[in-house]
């Protein structure tokens, strides 16, 4: 007569030989339209297939019913097909993780996904998904802040596990899509278009911006008015890390990190909260194309603009601007940021960001 236990050793057994297609085939009642996108990409499903330690993030027919109801994605589809194989990789996560690694995270993790063709990525290794687990459960945010639930865990196969989401992730869109299209930031997209930084900001591969609120400009608008393009620019390189994909997980208490405009910024951690200099971080994590960027809510003013010499503000944008300094070094393409050299009054020096501010300081 067998003993429990030993049935139990072999069911145990036959769950760990079970292949992916085997552990998807008897999801089937819930994984159809899955099953069905995936034989639709052959080349994808047998490569998918062939790996290991992977974790499936595997969405329900419900998930992917609500989003084929968008016509805003069936006409993203139809005009570039390869959205499809996209983001079915954007649901596959490198490295397995069962559903108790995810409820004890003591924080929340990034963890990479197979999702690496540039046209949708740069981000070094893979775009990331946000893990955020308690012994409430598992969610899963992707791009846009959009949460995922995981409603069934655990369907190991030889490769790996697999988990079922209620909603299907989103791929993170570029930097400028994500600022037009967030109110709290318009002054700050503003000033990305004034200095001609869409283009530099959108071309660095591995990215992470301090993003100040409306806000946060607002409350230095009227020391703001004799700000020069060029020193907005060195403002704004202030904000911008370009060689690190920096997550709140990522920063440790007093790190000093390098930005683009040259100068360091100070990260510290108080009361559970992130600070960058003096300002606060009030959203973190919002992923995009080529990193992330986490909403702030002060400006940051580097010291090359904050002080020294000659306090009498230029009244004009002026294209004899002293030449351009870089303090700090090793930081990659920071032709894109002149640091105006000539200094400000600590008192005089703020970004000008009000549309009608703008329209002063570029005399348009
Ligand atoms: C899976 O489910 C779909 C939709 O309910 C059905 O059409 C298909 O025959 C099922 N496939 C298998 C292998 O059970
Ligand atoms: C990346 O995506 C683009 C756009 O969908 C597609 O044309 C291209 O073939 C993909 N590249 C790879 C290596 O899959
Ligand atoms: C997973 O990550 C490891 C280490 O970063 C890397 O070597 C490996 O190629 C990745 N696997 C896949 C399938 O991308
Ligand atoms: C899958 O494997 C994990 C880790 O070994 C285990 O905790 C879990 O119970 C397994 N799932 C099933 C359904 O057997
Ligand atoms: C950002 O993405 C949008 C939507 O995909 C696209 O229309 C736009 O050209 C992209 N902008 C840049 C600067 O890459
Ligand atoms: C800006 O420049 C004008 C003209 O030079 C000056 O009158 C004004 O006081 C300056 N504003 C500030 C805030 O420095």
């Amino acid at each position: 007569m067998l003993s429990k236990t030993f049935l139990a050793v072999v069911a145990a057994q036959l769950a760990l030989g079970q292949t992916l297609t085997e552990v998807l085939t008897a999801q089937n009642s819930s994984l159809s339209t899955l099953i069905s996108l995936l034989q639709g990409q052959p080349d994808l499903l047998s490569a998918v297939a062939g790996l290991s330690d992977i974790t499936i993030l595997a969405p329900s027919n419900e998930a992917f019913t609500t989003l084929l109801s968008d016509p805003a994605i069936a006409a993203a589809v139809q005009a570039d097909p390869g959205i499809v194989p996209a983001l079915l990789s954007y649901h596959v996560v490198n490295g397995t993780y069962y559903a108790g690694d995810l409820t004890s995270l003591p924080g929340p993790a990034f963890v990479p996904t197979l999702l690496t063709n540039e046209t949708f990525t740069t981000v070094e290794g893979g775009q990331r998904v946000e893990v955020r687990g308690s012994s409430d459960g598992v969610s899963i945010f992707s791009g846009g802040g959009a949460e995922s639930k995981v409603t069934g865990a655990d369907f190991n196969f030889t490769g790996g596990t697999l988990h079922i989401i209620d909603k299907v992730l989103t791929i993170p869109s570029n930097l400028t899509t994500v600022l037009t299209s967030t109110p709290d930031l318009s002054s700050l997209t503003t000033a990305v278009t004034t200095t001609e930084l869409v283009e530099p900001l959108e071309g660095i591969k591995q990215l992470t911006v301090f993003a100040p609120l409306n806000t946060a400009f607002e409350a230095i608008a009227e020391t703001a008015a004799n700000l020069t393009v060029e020193q907005l620019t060195a403002v704004l390189g202030y904000h911008v890390v370009s060689d690190a994909v920096v997550y709140s997980s990522d920063i440790k208490d007093g790190a000093m990190v390098a930005t683009l405009q040259g100068e360091e910024i100070k990260l510290t951690i108080r009361d559970g909260s992130v600070y960058v200099n003096e300002a606060k971080v009030v959203m973190p994590n919002v992923l995009v194309k080529n990193g992330v960027v986490h909403v702030i809510d002060g400006v940051l003013i580097p010291k090359n603009l904050a002080s020294g010499g000659d306090s009498t503000p230029s009244g004009t944008p002026s294209s004899s601007m002293p030449a351009p300094t870089m303090s700090g070094s090793g930081t990659p393409t920071p032709t894109v940021v002149s640091a105006g050299a000539a200094g400000m009054g600590v008192a005089s020096v703020g970004v000008a960001l009000a549309a009608g501010a703008f329209a002063v300081l570029l005399q348009i």
